[in-house]
């Protein structure tokens, strides 16, 4: 079997390409990379396999420069002399930007650069799978406090909270309009955070979010939210697990669920043995995240809720020099705080059902062996590209 993937540079595709070269069904793995920075591709697939220590086969894995921004990129896959006996794609590429500046490049990436990656497979005469990697998150913003069934999505006519979920809908179902049903496999991962094993997680996207909320110790957010959130060596192995699997659905949530959902008190209750000279948490009303951007420009008045913690505004004082940290960390942190305000969970019985991998671990136990790795997050770099 040979596979095709993209986005292997990425947090998830980097796990997931780590745990497809482990398979022995598998003769060639091919990567779409691009070279980035003065890096050859090879040397960015090298790094993929250094973090963690394990063996790159560069018999097997083998890289294949492109971008999905350029225009020739489906005549490029069709006529490369290593890729017509490709069985197997797994589109794990994205852009997952949430700032509506990335707009332009979210619809270049999720929905043209798809399109010619679907373009190249329908040309495939042995193709078997193709594997999107869609999000869970696609349900949209009217869904609050409950559980969300895979069937529920797509549909066109719900609201998102980001443009990024819009195009990943799309994607999802532009997928559906080139390959009949069987070729396809979506997976629809929640939240991945991190990494359940004692190692340095492949990337920080969204546990800089815990970092952020880490630091300010006082948060605009209901801290009984449910939150589905898995780790990425759990979604990767969830992923190559179904693709080999005998599987009833076209559909998979790649998620915690109910059994295995957190919540903001949870997850920062796990975390705060490590820190032990901040103030506790204390979380507040959604609402105030204006008045909260408003004592960071020096406006707050005098009858406002926030003053009612002291001991926070004090600390805060200290650890901002500068109150414009506060509001960039504010601006990046507020679509995360949507997210988790909505408190959706998402099924996740198809999953187990169909594979032997086991609930996933609350993140609320996972991460009380990552709490270290917190301080190590730049999140005012994070917080400026959310
Ligand atoms: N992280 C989550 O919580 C989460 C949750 C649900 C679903 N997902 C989905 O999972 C997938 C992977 O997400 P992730 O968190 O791993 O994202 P990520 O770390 O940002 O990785 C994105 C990958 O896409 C590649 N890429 C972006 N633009 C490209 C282009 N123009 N040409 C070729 N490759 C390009 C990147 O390559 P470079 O290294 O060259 O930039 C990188 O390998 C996405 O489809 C995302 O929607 C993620």
């Amino acid at each position: 079997m040979n596979v095709f993937i993209t986005g292997s540079t990425g947090f998830l595709g980097g796990e997931v390409l780590v745990e497809l070269s482990k398979r022995k069904e598998i003769d060639k793995i091919f990567c779409l990379v691009r070279a980035k920075a003065g890096e050859q591709a090879i040397e960015r697939m090298k790094k993929i396999f250094d973090l963690h220590g394990d063996l790159l086969d560069q018999k097997k894995i083998i890289p294949i420069e492109g971008d999905l921004t350029q225009a020739d990129l489906t005549d490029y896959l069709t006529k490369h002399p290593l890729l017509g006996n490709v069985n197997v794609i797994i589109h794990s590429a994205a852009d997952t930007n949430f700032s509506p500046i990335y707009d332009e490049i979210l619809e270049q990436i999720n929905i043209l650069g798809l399109e010619k990656i679907l373009a190249w497979s329908t040309q495939l005469k042995n193709l078997q799978t193709f594997t999107y990697v869609g999000t869970a998150t696609i349900c949209g913003m009217d869904i609050k406090n409950r559980v969300v069934k895979e069937n529920e999505s797509p549909n066109e006519n719900v609201k998102h909270l980001v443009k990024y979920t819009e195009t990943k809908m799309r994607g999802e179902m532009m997928v559906r309009n080139y390959l009949p049903k069987e070729k396809i496999l979506v997976v629809r991962p929640s939240i991945i955070m991190g990494d359940s094993r004692p190692v340095q997680p492949r990337s920080y996207v969204i546990m800089w979010a815990l970092a952020a909320i880490n630091l300010l110790r006082l948060v605009p957010i209901n801290p009984d939210a449910e939150l589905d959130i898995i780790s990425v060596d759990y979604a990767a192995k969830a992923i190559v697990k179904l693709l080999f699997s005998k599987r009833k659905y076209s559909v998979y949530h790649i998620s915690a669920g109910t059994a295995g959902s957190t919540s903001p008190r949870k997850a920062t209750q796990a975390i705060e043995y490590y820190f032990p000279h901040r103030p506790e948490f204390e979380f507040v009303d959604r609402s105030l995240i204006r008045e909260v951007k408003l004592w960071a420009r020096k406006k707050l008045n005098g009858y406002s809720d926030l003053k009612n913690y002291p001991e926070h505004l004090t600390y805060w004082d200290n650890i901002f020099d500068d109150a414009t940290d506060l509001r960039i960390l504010m601006g990046g942190l507020e679509p995360y705080l949507d997210f988790i305000e909505l408190g959706q969970t998402f099924d996740n019985s198809r999953l187990l059902e169909d594979t032997d991998l086991g609930q996933a671990e609350p993140a609320h136990e996972y991460m009380k062996r990552s709490a270290h790795f917190l301080d190590k997050i730049d999140i005012f770099a994070a917080a400026l590209a959310p």
